[in-house]
């Protein structure tokens, strides 16, 4: 079974703290519902899911999760050094992993030490060892959640317009060196994320609305459009997103 955009299920509430909560009771549910082994997640980067992570590291709700049973991926980094201010790992790092029980071995940033076609491959070697495999196995999802963010251009992940990583239909991380947005990155591409049990996608605000239309629509011309998953397609998004402010 594959799931396109088209077929995605949208939530609409009423506020980005309520996109939150309910992200974080679905983070909560996805480690809870691993039959066997650890839940392997992919936090998406950007400033939407700053409130989804102070959120999870309060106690009442980490209290929910068992920690030991998460390994912790990225689905794209800026290509900064450690700790930038623009780091989607410091951020994590800074709200969320910090305050909770992850085994630091479970938790993996997106190198950015070497260059960036070196540490995407890099990369892909550590989702490689996690996975148990060098190849996708269709029916077996590297990822039992990938978080997605949405940008204005239409942008995922780090899958910007018109970079050849768009393309790329093997390799399960590249890099972006977009012109809408500030550094150089590494992303996760297509395969890989199409490789999931469950893609969430986190909209809010109202700079989003007109992406969020297109993407409801599985508008191929933006790139999050063309996002798949083996599994199913979850779009939370606010009413101020969704355009539905009065
Ligand atoms: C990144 C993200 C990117 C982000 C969107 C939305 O590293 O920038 O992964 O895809 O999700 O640009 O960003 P905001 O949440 O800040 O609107």
């Amino acid at each position: 079974m594959t799931t396109d955009m088209r077929h995605a299920i949208v939530d609409v509430l009423e506020t980005a703290d309520a996109v939150a909560m309910r992200m974080a009771e679905l983070f909560i549910r996805t480690v809870k519902e691993k039959a066997e082994g650890k839940a392997r997640i992919a936090l998406s980067g950007g400033s939407t899911p700053k409130k989804l992570f102070t959120i999870l590291a309060r106690p009442d709700m980490a209290g929910q999760v068992d920690w030991s049973r998460v390994e912790l991926f990225y689905g794209d980094e800026r290509y900064v050094a450690e700790g930038h201010a623009d780091s989607n790992h410091a951020s994590a790092r800074e709200l969320l992993l910090s305050r909770v029980s992850i085994p630091a071995g479970q938790v993996h940033p997106m190198p950015t030490a070497t260059t960036a076609a070196e540490d995407a491959a890099r990369y892909q070697g550590t989702l490689q060892k996690s996975y148990g495999a060098t190849e996708l196995e269709p029916g077996r999802p590297l990822f039992d959640l990938v978080m997605l963010g949405l940008g204005t251009d239409g942008h995922t992940a780090s899958l910007f317009p018109g970079e050849p990583v768009l393309d790329e239909k093997t390799a399960w991380v590249g890099v972006a060196a977009p012109s809408t947005a500030p550094h150089e990155r590494l992303t996760l591409t297509y395969p890989a994320i199409a490789s999931s049990a469950l893609v969430v996608f986190l909209v809010t605000g109202e700079n989003k609305v007109p992406m969020l239309a297109r993407l409801r629509q599985g508008d191929g011309s933006i790139p999050s459009g063309r996002i798949v998953s083996e599994g199913k397609i979850l779009i939370l998004a606010d009413r101020a997103a969704a355009g539905e402010l009065s």
